[in-house]
């Protein structure tokens, strides 16, 4: 091992600041779908660093972009020029989505403070100034900032921060006569959901509520946000959670598995709202950079490819049909819901022991919410290792 493992200060001694529950293994290599640990121990990973490594570690395809936007010596250049690697990435996915341009950013919760301030942006252009709120929904993730963070419904998380940005209603997911009420053509800016929602426990929307969510946001001439964040990209069997729903947003953001590892976030729109946006109206200094965007486009077009997303879908179903029968063996289990690589096993329990449990026997699983255990292994997972790993949840489980 390269590092000095035996100097490094426990967690109480970090200088980090603690506001993570780091857990022991101290990781220092990844190889496929497995991290291995100063110890040498080696752990399958179904978490995939909370849904961002979707080509797991070590990949060829992803080294190579790194290596040849190194090469060419550009790392940063800021927004007050333009480079070839974030107009392609640009290019790209909005060829292959329903938008026609793209705000590059560094974080979720960033993509989603981008999307209220372009919806904002488009409603008050249209509108009147009190056409600002932001519709909610109940169990909603969208990030830790001031604006995210007041459409995230955690109270616990909000409490100690307020105020945050005002104007927000939240409805529960598919109560359609409570939707119809919160929005309003006076009001209502946009309304934004997760088509699968992540850390309130592998939940997807039906085709039905996102019909619903999508003709209210119309007859208030008002806005549809999709937070695709963690559900995007691949995660879902297809490039974009959407494409399940058969309803399209106006905006739809993106972050976690995009630059293969690095931070970047996207915020997509269509032509209409990007028409309201003027120069000067949102800006980030290393939105978009020349080394992120290289990553990204080689992410994205891997994740797009048709086979790509075949194979996705097909561990998917393979995944889903053990938790099925583990469902039908574990009497803690209650429910398992997910589609794609994205699962969550509803427990009746806990999660933080069965994911502890997981840790030991050396597999890496993450929780959403109390009682729910969420899988997200790297999209290139293999047939044998969704066998290794449910094969271990099983016995933790029994
Ligand atoms: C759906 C969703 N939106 C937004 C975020 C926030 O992303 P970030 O942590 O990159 O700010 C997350 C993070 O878990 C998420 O799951």
């Amino acid at each position: 091992m390269s590092m000095a493992t035996s100097t490094l200060p426990g967690t109480a001694h970090s200088a980090v600041l603690g506001v993570y529950r780091p857990a022991a293994p101290l990781f220092v290599a990844g190889a496929g779908r497995r991290l291995i640990d100063s110890e040498g121990n080696s752990y399958l990973d179904f978490a995939s660093g909370i849904g961002v490594n979707a080509l797991g570690y070590g990949d060829a395809g992803l080294s190579d972009a790194f290596r040849s936007a190194l090469e060419r010596g550009l790392v940063h250049t800021s927004n007050l020029y333009r480079t070839a690697p974030a107009e392609a990435l640009a290019r790209e996915l909005a060829d292959r989505s329903f938008a026609d341009r793209v705000f590059f950013c560094n974080s979720g919760a960033e993509a989603n403070e981008a999307a209220f301030k372009f919806a904002r942006r488009w409603a008050g252009a249209a509108g009147g100034s009190q056409k600002h709120e932001i519709v909610a929904l109940r169990g909603a993730f969208h990030g830790r900032l001031f604006g995210a963070l007041a459409a995230t419904d955690r109270p616990a998380m909000q409490q100690p921060f307020e105020p945050l940005m005002p104007g927000v209603r939240f409805v529960a997911v598919d109560d359609v006569p409570a939707l119809d009420a919160a929005v309003s053509p006076a009001t209502t800016a946009a309304i934004i959901a997760e088509p699968v929602q992540g850390e309130g426990g592998i939940k997807p929307l039906t085709p039905g509520f996102a019909r619903a969510l999508r003709a209210a946001a119309d007859a208030a001439n008002a806005l549809l946000i999709f937070d695709e964040v963690q559900c995007g990209l691949g995660r879902t069997g297809a490039l974009f959670a959407y494409q399940h729903l058969g309803v399209e947003p106006d905006l739809l953001t993106l972050a976690k598995p995009l630059a293969g590892g690095l931070p970047m976030g996207a915020t997509l729109l269509t032509e209409r709202v990007a028409s309201a946006v003027q120069p000067g109206d949102h800006a980030t200094t290393f939105g978009g950079g020349p080394l992120v965007a290289s990553v990204a486009l080689e992410v994205v077009q891997r994740i797009g490819a048709p086979a790509f997303l075949a194979a996705v879908r097909a561990r998917g179903a393979q995944l889903g049909n053990r938790l099925a029968a583990l469902r039908q063996q574990a009497g803690v289990v209650t429910e398992v819901r997910g589609l794609g690589l994205m699962w969550g096993i509803q427990l009746n329990v806990p999660a933080a022991p069965v994911v502890a449990a997981a840790l030991a026997a050396g597999l890496l699983v993450t929780s959403a919410g109390e009682r729910v255990v969420r899988l997200l292994p790297p999209l290139t997972i293999t047939a044998d290792e969704v066998d290794e790993g449910c094969d271990v949840l099983q016995g933790v489980l029994a």
